[in-house]
């Protein structure tokens, strides 16, 4: 099966980029560069005056980003850090090197990249590939660069860890169930690819950006508690036409013909990013806020805007359930 990525006009992204603050003196750290959402974002913020780190697995996409962006910014101080989100290992190793690279701390740590609807696969660390791809390495890795952004917060006066979620949250159930963070990457339902009637690959995918958001609620609720100068947000793109469709058709998650007929209905990287930059950038951005093309099911372009957490995660009993087993997964607890 093949699908290339859908071309589709870029609307506000320009505009939207304008309003913009400076970035000047502050060091951004994102995950998944290499394409979509996580590529324009670094682009921007490097615009903005910011000193970026990537975090990329290995591979000539990455190292090709790396020149990219370097040629696109000469003057930016740019940096590659090898992460492979599959692997807790090279995510302690990547946060090291971070914090050998940022002595100055961390203003804003951006937990971007992803994968959609992969086959029912373990990583070495025995999760689902998608579920510690996802969340429980971007988890691991806050903890690991909480001094960091501890240290930015105190002298700017503020810091900031955005997730990056979907409509996914909201399907089928809006329930967080324990099984998908727990050991049993390759038992969690097998590679049933249908998006409409509750394909495994999907629910996997759903439980991940679910978590993204649950984690962003317990975040806030702990750092608010501790009196914290550090902000929680979260973000989603819409339907965004970017890398994710294509390494999901290739994975055998969607059908070619059926994916570029459903993009038709989507909008470019640069407008699918508003709502992670203005949780990365907007001077007003608050703890706790979500950024989007809105809030419902069916909210799939157009400018993002500001709306809350959500009941269905941000609950006492979701949000002690996701940091327990986020915790148990990673092998360490994580206080604030
Ligand atoms: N596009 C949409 O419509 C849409 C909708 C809702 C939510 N999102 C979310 O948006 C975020 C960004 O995705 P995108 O749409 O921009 O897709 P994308 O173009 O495929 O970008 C995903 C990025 O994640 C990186 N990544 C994947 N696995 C990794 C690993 N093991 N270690 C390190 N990096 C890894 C990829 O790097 P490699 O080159 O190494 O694979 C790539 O840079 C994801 O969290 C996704 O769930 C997207």
């Amino acid at each position: 099966m093949s699908y290339q990525k859908k071309e589709v006009k870029t609307i506000y992204f320009n505009e939207f980029k304008a309003t913009l603050p400076s970035m000047q003196g502050k060091t951004v750290v994102i995950t998944g560069t290499t394409s979509g959402t996580g590529n324009v974002a670094a682009h921007t913020v490097a615009h903005l005056g910011a000193k970026v780190i990537l975090l990329n697995r290995k591979s000539e996409r990455s190292e090709k980003a790396y020149q990219e962006i370097k040629s696109a910014f000469p003057k930016a101080e740019i940096v590659n850090i090898e992460c492979d989100l599959q692997s807790f290992a090279s995510v302690r190793e990547a946060a090291k090197a971070v914090i050998r690279t940022c002595p100055e701390g961390v203003n804003v740590l951006t937990n971007n990249a992803g994968v959609m609807a992969l086959k029912d696969e373990a990583t070495k660390d025995g999760f689902d590939v998608q579920m510690q791809t996802n969340h429980l390495s971007h988890f691991l890795l806050t903890k690991e660069l909480f001094s960091s952004l501890t240290k930015a917060a105190d002298s700017a006066g503020e810091a900031r860890i955005v997730n990056h979620s979907s409509i996914a949250r909201m399907n089928p159930k809006k329930i967080l169930l324990t099984k998908y963070l727990e050991k049993r990457g390759g038992n969690l339902g097998g590679d049933s690819a249908s998006m409409l009637f509750g394909g495994a690959r999907w629910l996997r995918y759903n439980q991940t950006k679910l978590a993204n958001c649950a984690f962003t609620a317990a975040l806030h609720h702990k750092l608010q508690n501790a009196g914290s100068k550090i902000k929680a947000l979260v973000a989603h793109p819409g339907l965004s036409n970017t890398g994710l469709q294509v390494t999901t058709v290739k994975d055998g998650g969607m059908g070619g013909f059926f994916t570029d007929l459903f993009m038709g209905f989507g909008q470019s990287p640069e407008d699918g990013t508003m709502g992670l930059l203005s949780c990365m950038c907007k001077s007003d951005a608050q703890s706790g806020e979500f950024y989007g093309p809105g809030k419902g099911v069916m909210a799939m372009k157009g400018k993002a805007i500001a709306f809350g957490l959500e009941p269905f995660y941000d609950n006492e009993e979701t949000r002690s359930m996701l940091w327990q087993k986020s915790c148990e997964a990673i092998g360490e607890d994580f206080n604030i």
